[in-house]
């Protein structure tokens, strides 16, 4: 048994926090003396690497891709496929009925390209974001997310647009319609002292923070609109190229790999640029800046990792992030080859604490969660589910949640513990906590609440021992091999589970997802 820092979590009540520290207390603190660590009693089975190939052009993915301009691996359902407005107008949301402004119709972006430079002296945030994007629909006008800061220039294809501004709606009118098809570029030039919202149901502030050295992004659900323009939304992901000037003392980071960093002989500021080549969702990218050291190894099969510490946390990080490679490993073998072309997690000293976020190729760790190891291995699991496959609706976030704490059982189990007693252990804290939450549509106040994170675990769980171990893990690897790169939604889960085991599973989703009555211990 792991001894459990009581200061992994701080002072926070917030209940992301909450559900992480319940589920760690299950999943970590074995107390039937069954599996201690460094005594494997069982392991996980050796499974073929036969079904993880992925969808490619002229594949056998699903036939359900709506996306024109992103890579063929890319499937998108769900909410994108809405058509836009009568008249021309796109639409100013993609019909996501938990976040019905987010996203926007009648585009798919392919690239985000941002050039940011940022002064931690005064917090003042400048950009200049180029959103390459084709048309779904005829478009005489249409819309991007933005909360907040000051519009300075919009223009598409080079030529000035009129906009305005609404709420978190930026109203863009371009000088010649655009046609179904067509592929266009948008350059937004803003700036200004970005705002954090506040995310429903955790009560934190979200979007670009500030931190005593300079700024990090916490982007899920919808903080990217509060500092980057853009189509805010999970079902419409795209590539990026992130610039980000900053003072020379300072490094900055963001998800993928470091292209170039260039000081400016003209001032004191240093430019970095970095590439994020695989299809993100807009709440994954990370942006940071700080007095940051980044450390190069190399993973499994050749991955390139990097981690990126605050130097006065650095000594404290390396060891803990040292086991990423072994978690790798594991993690690979359940679930395939882990999805993207970097890993590595980003320690930066002012992160709000117990709040580990899963940002893309980079996974946000505060400094007082490093020790933490069943949350190493949850961010990572979400780089395939969340990051890899993204819901296509917010409602659908078991399908992060309940799979990145799924991975962190079948990491314990692959340490000695029995799968059966870390179920039995959590399926004891469901019964304890009587709650109304419906999985499947859990509302915007348990979003990340604690049945998403535990019930939708156990949710697998129900799944493996039903379907038996192969035919379990053959279901996870397709489904990111045929989502990856793309969003899907529990439906989409359903189906796959049922073509891919020949069962007929319908009773055993709908008892752990739609209903409120705890099923009995699957066993
Ligand atoms: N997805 C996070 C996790 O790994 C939880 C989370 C949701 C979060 N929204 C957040 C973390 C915003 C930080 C900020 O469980
Ligand atoms: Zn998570």
């Amino acid at each position: 048994m792991r001894p459990m820092r009581s200061s992994t979590f701080g002072a926070t009540a917030r209940c992301v926090a909450v559900a992480l520290a319940l589920t760690l207390a299950a999943a970590a603190c074995s107390d039937d003396g069954d599996g201690a660590a460094g005594e494997p009693t069982t392991k996980p089975p050796a499974r073929e690497a036969t079904t993880t190939t992925r969808a490619t052009s002229g594949g056998t993915g699903p036939p359900s891709s709506t996306s024109t301009s992103d890579p063929p691996r890319a499937t998108t359902t769900g909410p994108g496929t809405e058509p836009g407005a009568p008249g021309g107008m796109g639409t100013a949301g993609v019909g996501d009925e938990y976040f019905p402004e987010l996203g926007n119709g009648g585009y798919d972006v392919a690239h985000y390209d941002l050039d940011l430079a940022y002064d931690p002296e005064t917090d003042v945030l400048e950009g200049a974001v180029t959103i390459e994007a084709s048309a779904t629909d005829d478009l005489r006008r249409f819309n991007l997310d933005l909360l907040g800061m000051d519009v300075k220039l919009i223009s598409v294809d080079g030529r000035r647009a009129e906009f305005r501004r609404n709420g978190g709606e930026l109203v863009i009118t371009p000088s010649a319609p655009i046609e179904t098809g067509e592929e266009f570029a948008v350059v937004v030039e803003y700036e200004g002292v970005p705002e954090p919202s506040v995310i429903p149901g955790i009560e934190g502030d979200n979007g670009w923070l500030t931190t005593p050295e300079g700024s990090l992004t916490l982007n899920q659900p919808d903080g990217a609109r509060t500092w980057l323009p853009s189509n805010d939304h999970p079902s419409d992901k795209a590539s990026f190229t992130i610039r980000i000037t900053a003072p020379d003392d300072l490094v900055a980071v963001a998800s993928g790999v470091l292209v170039s960093s260039e000081p400016d002989p003209d001032d004191d500021t240093t430019t970095w640029v970095w590439e994020a080549r695989d299809q993100m969702a807009t709440y994954l990218l990370q942006v940071a800046i700080g007095d940051f050291v980044i450390e190069e190894e190399t993973g499994p099969g050749g991955l390139a990792l990097r981690h990126v510490f605050s130097r006065s946390v650095a000594d404290d990080a390396r060891a803990p992030a040292s086991a990423t490679s072994e978690h790798l490993r594991v993690l690979g073998e359940a679930f395939g080859p882990y999805p993207f072309e970097t890993y590595g997690i980003l320690v930066p000293i002012g992160a709000p604490p117990g709040l580990a976020l899963e940002t893309q190729t980079l996974s946000l760790i505060p400094p007082g969660t490093v020790d933490a190891e069943p949350i190493l291995v949850h961010e990572l699991a979400h780089q395939w589910f969340g990051d890899d496959v993204s819901p296509a609706r917010w409602r659908d976030i078991w399908l992060n949640e309940g799979f990145a704490t799924y991975a962190e059982w079948i990491w314990e189990e692959s340490q000695g513990q029995s799968i059966d007693s870390i179920a039995r252990r959590n399926h004891d804290l469901l019964a304890e906590s009587a709650s109304d939450v419906v999985v499947s549509d859990p509302g915007l106040d348990a979003l990340f609440g604690f049945e998403i994170y535990v019930r939708g675990a156990m949710t697998l769980h129900a799944l493996r021992v039903e379907v038996g171990d192969d035919p379990f893990f053959e279901i996870l690897q397709t489904w990111v091999a045929e989502f990856g790169g793309g969003s899907a939604t529990t439906d989409d889960f359903v189906r796959l589970a049922e073509r891919v085991s020949g069962e007929d599973l319908g009773d055993l989703f709908h008892a752990w997802l739609d209903e409120t009555d705890l099923p009995p211990l699957p066993r």
